[in-house]
């Protein structure tokens, strides 16, 4: 059994000014124990928000249907409720622009305790010797628990924010574009610390990002995302190598270089509002490949290799031999 499976997750806001916005549509997934899995995609591809769902995080404006099984239990099941008793113990997250998070009035030792005693894990000394060994181990001196988040570098907030997601020693950690405004020494140095982590403490990574080589790093799959849903998904080298769906081609195209020194070129236009429905490929206005049965026909996602799928009408006509 997966330790997490995604099945079939929709989930829409309902928008202030009327109408409603379908942020997720029809994602599946699943997580083995230890696994490091990336969700990739651009900006506003609903990868926050599939997260924020698994920790039971979504704003009151946002439903939700389908099934996220954690050890085989739905956590969808009653809502909010069930899924509280897994935040920060089997699930938790170092969320989008965590390192910006911290309450500047309150010491970081303080704030990375918190999760510790919510769940009655630790308190008082013995949650300050916690917090030292996990500060420690996340690359910060275990002294420096009494400093507030502004004498710490965006490095060193980010550092802290993993420890405190580590507090409870959950299985699957949840880290949302971790590297994101970070510099590109820093950013090297974050991940090392990450896979360093999952190694050691047995983690299953979830790691969402827009920047593809941060993915092929990193991850052993990967799960493109486009437009509210999964467009391809695979071993990370058969997106690089061999990807099946235009989008995941163009991406990689857009990364030229895997460490990031470059520039990214990036794909002209920009995905669909998700606040109207989207007929036929979402990505077909993009799309360098677009023909007459993508414009009424929304792709399905559909096996095209071992491991691998991709929805894209493409993969049902007989590939060109090439002269
Ligand atoms: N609280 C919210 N209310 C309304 N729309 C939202 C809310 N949060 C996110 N969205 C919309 O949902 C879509 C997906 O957003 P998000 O999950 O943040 O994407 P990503 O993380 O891939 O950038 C976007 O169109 C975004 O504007
Ligand atoms: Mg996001």
């Amino acid at each position: 059994m997966s330790l997490l499976e995604v099945k079939d997750l929709h989930i829409w806001f309902d928008l202030e000014r009327g109408g409603e916005l379908h942020a997720v549509q029809g994602v599946t997934f699943e997580l083995a124990a230890g696994e490091r899995f990336g969700l990739v995609g651009e900006s506003g591809c609903g990868k926050t928000t599939t997260i924020l769902a698994l920790m039971g995080l979504l704003p009151p404006s946002a439903s939700v249907s389908g099934q996220v099984l954690l050890d085989g239990v739905n956590v969808l099941a009653r809502g909010e409720r069930s899924v509280a008793p897994h935040r920060w113990r089997d699930v938790a997250m170092v969320f989008q622009g965590a390192m910006n998070a911290f309450n500047p009035v309150k010491r970081i030792g303080e704030q990375i305790a918190e999760p510790m005693e919510l769940h009655g894990i630790a308190e008082g000394r013995e949650a300050r010797r916690q917090v030292g060994e996990l500060l420690e181990r996340v690359g910060i001196p275990a002294e420096r628990a009494q400093r507030f988040p502004h004498e710490f570098s965006g490095g060193m907030r980010q550092r802290a924010a993993i420890a405190m997601a580590l507090a409870c020693k959950p299985k699957i950690l949840l880290a949302d574009e971790p590297t994101t405004a970070l510099d590109v020494m820093v950013q090297a140095q974050i991940l090392q610390l990450l896979v360093a982590l999952a190694d050691d403490f047995g983690l299953a990574l979830v790691l969402v990002t827009h920047d593809l080589p941060i993915v092929a790093q990193v991850c052993d799959r990967a799960a493109v995302m486009y437009a509210g849903e999964i467009v391809e998904s695979g071993p990370t080298d058969a997106l690089f190598h061999a990807p099946r769906h235009p989008y995941t081609r163009l991406l990689f195209a857009a990364t030229p270089d895997l460490y990031g020194t470059e520039e990214v070129a990036s794909i002209p236009g920009a995905p669909p509002r998700l606040d109207r429905t989207i007929t036929g490929c979402p990505f077909r206005p993009r799309c360098d490949r677009a023909f007459g049965r993508c414009v009424g026909e929304r792709p399905a996602l559909k096996p095209v290799a071992a491991g691998q799928a991709a929805a894209c009408h493409l993969n049902d006509v007989p590939q060109e031999v090439p002269a």
